[in-house]
């Protein structure tokens, strides 16, 4: 023990002064502006994720006044909101290694249980989060799913909203949680939102920065606080459009796309409460009520968007968005599923669709499973084969609201095999930032009428998608905010509508 001592003093006499100074530089962050000093040093707030019914992953992030430090938290779970009773607690310790985040995956839970919890740092105890396991027999369950938020384009306030609601389970975030560009490049910052760091984020150090500034936002604070969230990336978490090798907004003179895209993956497990694991996609048991699958269609195989269907290599029959590997995962998950519903957690529109109306130079959007026309086509079969029922796909990136019965073929009598419903934007601009509200409503009714298995679209509003599932029938509605460019603002309810079990038709 003395020796140890010995070597540890003798290390700081040998210390040189620059190192000294160095030990102590003071940690700042282009974020500060944005704090909150009464949640100091947890001014990101708490969160958590990827609930099972026996564990869930706890979040927060500590900004220490030196960033050579080396961070000890302390944790606590408990079934009341005072603390009264502690189920379990321990230390953990953090540094600049992680960006100061906190992460814990609590496990030995109870099912169906409601948690509280909090860290203690540098003298200082968190705000109290709440949190919630899965059930193992529930008889109904309510998911919030949310994807598109955009700092310069708007308040989270549809974030927020979803924050003031008891009943919900669990938040699905269906991707573009940050966005990568630099000031002005897409947003309206005409409402004094500007982006941090101003340039495009490409480095370690740009996106940890980015989820810094998204986390300081009211609607995020409170929905993290709130309710456990289940995440899954789409392509701004890297660059827009992005595939396994590459993406639209990368280019070379940016650097290396898979040291960028190493990055932008370190970034998001730091700053999101999820499971590490090599693969991103993985199932969610809700009981025999339902499975939830959840899919990367970026990293995991996707291969480069075509523009054009003349391109060569768009009906080739390997050409793949999910990658073999992910693709027979996805069958196997699907054919043991022993659930009534089956969630696909999707993050481009599956179903077949005639965008025309909408994007005049665009009829297909090749960066949807339209794009990928041999993987659409197998998908259909393997489901039509192994009369697979009852299956929901949940959708974001599209920034607005759709119902969709998904057809086996447009071309014919459309006969649908599963449901659709895309969830519109956080923030993320819709028809009506760039057109008026009658031009976009005219172009929501041909889109309608081109495409007859399309049973619902708003392009106009931002908010989130509910989704009420129980053994006899699955409910979806739109809530939409009355604005995202002020800080407060109201809600309603655009559209609710239904689907039974063992149907493939929404109620009339
Ligand atoms: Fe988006």
């Amino acid at each position: 023990m003395k020796s140890i001592l010995f070597f540890a003093v003798g290390f700081f006499l040998f210390t040189s002064c620059s190192e000294k100074e160095k030990k102590h530089e003071k940690f700042t962050e282009e974020t500060s502006s944005l704090y909150h000093g009464d949640l100091k040093p947890f001014y990101h707030g708490v969160a958590s994720g990827d609930p099972l019914q026996d564990r869930v992953i706890l979040w927060t992030r500590v900004t220490p006044e030196d960033s050579s430090a080396t961070v000890n938290v302390t944790w606590e779970i408990s079934t009341s909101p005072n603390f009264s009773s502690i189920v379990k607690s321990d230390s953990v310790s953090t540094s600049a290694s992680r960006d100061f985040t906190v992460k814990v995956d609590v496990t030995e839970l109870s099912p169906s249980t409601k948690y509280f919890y909090r860290f203690t740092a540098l003298g200082q105890i968190s705000e109290t989060g709440e949190t919630k396991t899965l059930p193992q027999k529930p008889d109904s369950l309510k998911l919030a799913v949310v994807s598109c938020a955009n700092w310069e384009w708007g308040f989270f306030n549809p974030y927020e909203k979803i924050s003031l609601r008891p009943d919900v389970d669990v938040v699905v975030h269906l991707g573009d949680f940050i966005y990568e560009y630099g000031i002005g490049k897409y947003g309206d910052t005409t409402i004094g939102r500007f982006n941090i760091p101003k340039h495009e984020i490409i480095s370690l150090k740009d996106y940890r920065l980015r989820y810094s500034q998204y986390r300081l936002d009211k609607g995020l604070h409170d929905i993290s606080m709130k309710h456990p969230m289940i995440a899954i990336w789409d392509d701004h978490e890297i660059a827009n459009n992005s595939y396994a090798g590459g993406a639209q907004n990368h280019q070379p003179n940016e650097g290396d796309y898979e040291k960028r895209k190493a990055a932008a993956r370190k970034a998001y497990y730091e700053w999101i409460p999820i499971r590490e694991s090599e693969n991103h996609y993985r199932t969610f048991s809700f009981g025999k009520l339902a499975d939830m699958i959840m899919l990367d269609e970026r990293l995991a195989g996707r291969q480069k968007q075509v523009d054009s269907i003349r391109d060569p290599s768009f009906q080739n029959e390997n050409r793949t968005m999910l990658g073999k590997e992910q693709f027979e995962w996805f069958e196997s998950q699907l054919k043991n599923s022993q659930a009534t519903w089956k969630i696909i957690g999707n993050q481009v529109i599956f179903s077949d669709m005639n965008t025309q109306p909408l994007y005049s130079q665009m009829p297909t959007n090749f960066d949807s499973l339209d794009g990928y026309p041999a993987e659409k086509r197998k998908l259909k079969n393997f489901i039509l084969q192994n009369k697979i029922k009852d299956l929901i796909f949940i959708t974001g990136d599209a920034h607005s609201s759709w119902a969709i019965e998904v057809p086996i073929d447009t071309k014919k009598n459309y006969s649908p095999f599963a449901i659709e419903l895309v969830t519109t934007s956080v923030s993320s601009a819709n028809g009506n930032e760039k057109y008026p509200d009658e031009t976009v409503k005219a172009k929501e009714a041909e889109m309608i009428k081109v495409n007859p298995h399309l049973k619902y679209l708003n392009n106009r509003d931002h908010g989130y998608l509910l989704l009420t599932l129980t053994q006899q029938k699955a409910k979806a509605e739109w809530w939409f905010v009355n604005t995202v460019r002020l800080p407060e603002t109201g809600e309603f309810m655009g559209k609710s509508i239904e689907v039974r079990k063992g149907s493939v038709k929404f109620n009339p």
